[in-house]
C-alpha cells in the first residue's frame, strides 16, 4: 500500500484519486511531519511499502518571512519522514524542485547538475532532498510550475484576474514548464512501479515563460484579456526565482518509459476537466 503525505493538497489529491485503493492518505489532522513521534506513529499504525511526502510548505514568498518554519516543514520534516520509514522498510518518494537550482545554467538542468536555491524555499527544499537519503530506499521527484484542480496556482489566478480585467501584466523574463499534477501523479507512480531511485526531473514537455503561459491561458478559455509584458525585477517580489530553470526529463523517459504530455496539451486537458 501506498502512503500519501499531503494528500489534501493540490498534487496529493490528483496522487490518490490515481492510486484509488492501492493509495491511502493523511495530512495535517492527522499526521504532523515536524514531529518525529508523530510521523513514527503513524507510519508504524499504516505500515505502508511506500510512503509520498507531498506535504510542503509552499508559499514561496513567505518562506523569506518564516524562515524557520520553512526548514521545519521542508527539510526536518523530511527528516522524520526518512528516519520512519527506514525503521519500517518503506521507500521514501520525496517531491523537490526546480528552485533548487540558480537558472544560470541556460540550458535544461539534469538531475546530477549542482543545486544553488536563491531563496529559503529552494534551501528547505534542498535540506529535504539531502535528508530523505538518511533512508537509503528513497526516490526525489523534483518537478516545476504545478497547477491542479485542487489548489491555488497559476491558471487559476490567470482565469480570475482575466473575467475581471480586460488587460494583465505578466513576467516574460522567467523560464519553465507549466506541470499538470495529473501529468505529474502518472510519472511518480510509473517511477514507483518501475523501482526507481535516485534523483528524477518530472514537468510536463516543452517551455515557456510566464507570460506566454498566461497567453496560452486565455486563449485555450477562448478569452479575449491582453497580456502585456513585465520583468521580474519590476515584479519586484519577496523571493528571487531562477530566471531559466527548466528540467531535463529524459532520464524519466529512458528508465520507465513515461514522458509527461506538452504542456500546452496538458493545459487543454486540464481546462477541459474543470467546465
Ligand atoms: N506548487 C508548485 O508550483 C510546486 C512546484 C515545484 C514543486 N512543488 C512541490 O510539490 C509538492 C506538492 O506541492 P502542492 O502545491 O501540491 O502543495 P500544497 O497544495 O501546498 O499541499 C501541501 C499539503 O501539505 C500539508 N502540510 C503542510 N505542513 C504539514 C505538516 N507539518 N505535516 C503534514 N502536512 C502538512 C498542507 O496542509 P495545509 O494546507 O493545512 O498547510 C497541504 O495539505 C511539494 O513538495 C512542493 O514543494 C510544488
Amino acid at each position: 500500500m501506498i502512503l500519501v503525505v499531503g494528500a489534501n493538497g493540490m498534487l496529493g489529491r490528483d496522487m490518490m484519486a490515481l492510486l484509488g485503493e492501492r493509495g491511502r492518505g493523511v495530512d495535517i489532522d492527522d499526521i504532523d511531519i515536524t514531529s518525529l513521534e508523530s510521523t513514527e506513529r503513524v507510519l508504524t499504525a499504516v505500515r505502508p511499502s511506500v510512503v509520498v511526502n507531498c506535504a510542503a510548505y509552499t508559499d514561496v514568498d513567505g518562506c523569506e518571512s518564516n524562515q524557520e518554519t520553512a526548514m521545519q516543514v521542508n527539510g526536518e520534516g523530511v527528516a522524520h519522514l526518512a528516519m520512519a520509514t527506514r525503521m519500517i522498510g518503506a521507500r521514501l518518494v520525496q517531491v523537490s524542485t526546480d528552485y533548487v537550482f540558480d537558472g544560470g545554467k541556460g540550458a535544461p538542468y539534469l538531475e546530477n547538475d549542482a543545486p544553488n536555491p536563491l531563496n529559503v524555499y529552494g534551501e528547505s527544499k534542498l535540506a529535504g532532498e539531502m535528508n530523505a537519503a538518511v533512508n537509503p530506499d528513497h526516490l526525489i521527484v523534483r518537478t516545476q510550475w504545478l497547477y491542479g484542480l485542487h489548489g491555488k496556482n497559476f491558471v487559476e489566478t490567470m482565469l480570475r484576474l482575466g473575467a475581471e480585467r480586460d488587460e494583465l501584466s505578466v513576467v516574460d523574463d522567467q523560464i519553465g514548464s507549466p506541470t499538470w499534477t495529473v501529468d505529474l501523479a502518472h510519472a511518480i507512480l510509473a517511477l514507483i512501479e518501475k523501482g526507481c531511485r535516485g534523483v528524477y526531473h518530472a514537468a510536463n514537455g516543452g517551455y515557456c515563460s510566464w507570460n506566454e503561459f498566461a497567453r496560452a491561458i486565455f486563449q485555450e478559455a477562448g478569452m479575449g484579456v491582453k497580456v502585456t509584458a513585465m520583468t521580474t525585477e519590476q515584479l519586484n517580489r519577496p523571493a528571487r526565482r531562477p530566471l531559466y530553470s527548466t528540467l531535463d526529463c529524459g532520464k524519466l523517459l529512458r528508465d520507465c518509459g513515461y514522458g509527461p504530455q506538452p504542456w500546452r496539451d496538458a493545459l487543454r486537458s486540464y481546462l477541459r476537466l474543470r467546465k
